[in-house]
């Protein structure tokens, strides 16, 4: 009961955060503030523990993605959108669009931040350890 009341409330908070982010960019300033570039764009609720795969995919991770996705994959605005965000649930972009997105890169195709490029230096371990992660933060914060 507890939990279900804490799932809607993180799903509330990220949708509240993507309808923000995409709303925000072209209000002008008498809005109130539009969030600052670097900022995260939506609020992750962090796991209480993460698996061993996913503490490396975290390392993984922070080292590789997060200039772009943001710590913690909450998005950095002017950067990359979050991975913690409805739009990358499992049954929409599944595991491969991982592997995929780091092999070859991303056309800009869901947001405005331009390319995605495609990333060196990894093995399709290391993604899977890197999905493992996200998959993990997405749970916590309602994304399945
Ligand atoms: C230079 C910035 C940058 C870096 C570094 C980066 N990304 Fe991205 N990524 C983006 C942007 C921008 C998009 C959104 C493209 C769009 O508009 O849909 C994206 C999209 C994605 C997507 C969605 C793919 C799809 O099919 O739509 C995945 C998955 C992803 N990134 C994973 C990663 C992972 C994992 C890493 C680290 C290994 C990483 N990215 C590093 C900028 C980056």
């Amino acid at each position: 009961m507890n939990k279900t009341i804490s799932v809607v409330v993180a799903a509330l908070i990220i949708a509240g955060g993507g309808y923000y982010f995409t709303t925000a960019p072209d209000t002008g300033a008498s809005q109130g503030p539009a969030p600052t570039e670097g900022e995260p764009i939506v609020t992750v609720t962090l796991p209480e523990a993460l698996s061993t795969r996913a503490e490396l995919g975290a390392r993984a991770f922070d080292a590789v993605c997060a200039d772009c996705h943001g710590d913690n994959a909450a998005g950095r605005m002017g950067y990359g959108p979050p991975l913690v965000h409805k739009i990358y649930e499992p049954s929409h972009h599944g595991d491969m669009a991982f592997q995929l997105a780091v092999q070859n890169g991303v056309r800009a195709h869901h947001w405005q931040f331009g390319n995605m490029p495609a990333q060196d230096g990894l093995t399709q371990a290391d993604v899977g350890n890197i999905v493992a992660y996200v998959r993990e933060l997405q749970r916590t914060n309602g994304i399945n």
